[in-house]
């Protein structure tokens, strides 16, 4: 079956960027002039999915309406003719696709956020998207996963290979290479040291994976930080079946860190179809 939902984990308290996230969902952050959680959904868009799921907290509602529509913005900007931003306020969520809410009650960790879809899911595999991972590539990262997985019919988890001193900040995978940019995954740790990491090949915050794996996660006891983890559930699902690695084509920036954020800002800004050619002339102009 092809992937047609996709989960969007937003219920987190975003502590690492405070104090810009105290009042504000940290998926708001604009990232030159959308906001994260947008890049994240148009991603999944670009891959085929339509039904988009976000599991949602307290103090979030400005996500559901920016998903939502603006009436009398839509009415203001009809009425004065302003047709080119009516098309961007509109292109935000195009008719096709339907935005599903499901409230994470507790912050128990990215696993128990994935169960809280389960019911909304069923029995078909699907996508996770972590916005705060802001992912560039063409194709779109997604849609690369997605033909991996209609060619392997398992769960793909997007890794890249980080630096050795950082392995406490990924679930990191171990396994056989099947091909040059897949792995069958054997083994995946949690955020380990990195001395008890098994490779350097750290998971982004983009997954595919088949409805086993809810089972799994259920099952979970509390893991790293006292949360219930995904990474531990994926690691109970290839004990059953088979879990691929996929090194995507493209770039991530860490937007959950003050400076992968700004880096995604400046290189953003720099590909920018209207702002770029000035943006970089005035770096230039900086003479740093
Ligand atoms: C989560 C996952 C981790 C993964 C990472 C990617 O961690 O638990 O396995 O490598 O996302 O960004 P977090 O960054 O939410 O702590």
């Amino acid at each position: 079956m092809n992937v047609r939902k996709a989960v969007f984990p937003v219920a987190g308290l975003g502590t690492r960027f405070l104090p810009a996230t105290k009042a504000q969902p940290k998926e708001m952050l604009p990232v030159v002039d959308k906001p994260l959680i947008q890049y994240a959904v148009e991603e999944a868009y670009a891959a085929g999915v339509r039904e988009m799921i976000f599991v949602t907290g307290r103090h979030k509602r400005p996500i559901e309406d920016h998903f939502d529509m603006t009436f009398e913005l839509e009415v203001a900007l009809e009425q004065s003719g302003k047709n080119d931003l009516l098309d961007i306020v509109r292109s935000v969520k195009p008719d096709d696709m339907e935005c599903v809410y499901v409230r994470q009650a507790q912050a128990l960790g990215l696993g128990h956020a994935v169960l809280c879809a389960e019911r909304l899911i069923g029995n078909e595999p699907f996508a996770v998207l972590l916005a705060d991972d802001l992912m560039v590539g063409a194709p779109p990262v997604l849609a690369q996963m997605v033909e991996q997985h209609a060619e392997w019919r398992a769960s793909i988890l997007a890794v890249q290979e980080v630096p050795a001193d950082q392995t406490r900040r990924y679930g990191i995978v171990d396994g056989q290479r099947v091909g040059e940019r897949l792995m069958d995954v054997s083994r995946i740790v949690e955020k380990p040291a990195p001395e008890a990491a098994p490779s350097r090949w750290g998971v982004a915050g983009r997954y595919i994976l088949t409805p086993g794996v809810f089972h799994e996660i259920a099952h979970q006891p509390r893991g790293v930080g006292g949360e219930i983890q995904l990474t531990d559930g994926i690691a109970a699902l290839l004990r059953r079946e088979k879990v691929f690695a996929y090194r995507y084509q493209g770039r991530r920036y860490d937007c959950g860190s003050k400076e992968g954020f700004l880096q995604a800002n400046v290189e953003l800004a720099l590909a920018h179809g209207t702002l770029g050619a000035g943006f970089r002339a005035y770096l230039k102009s900086l003479e740093l």
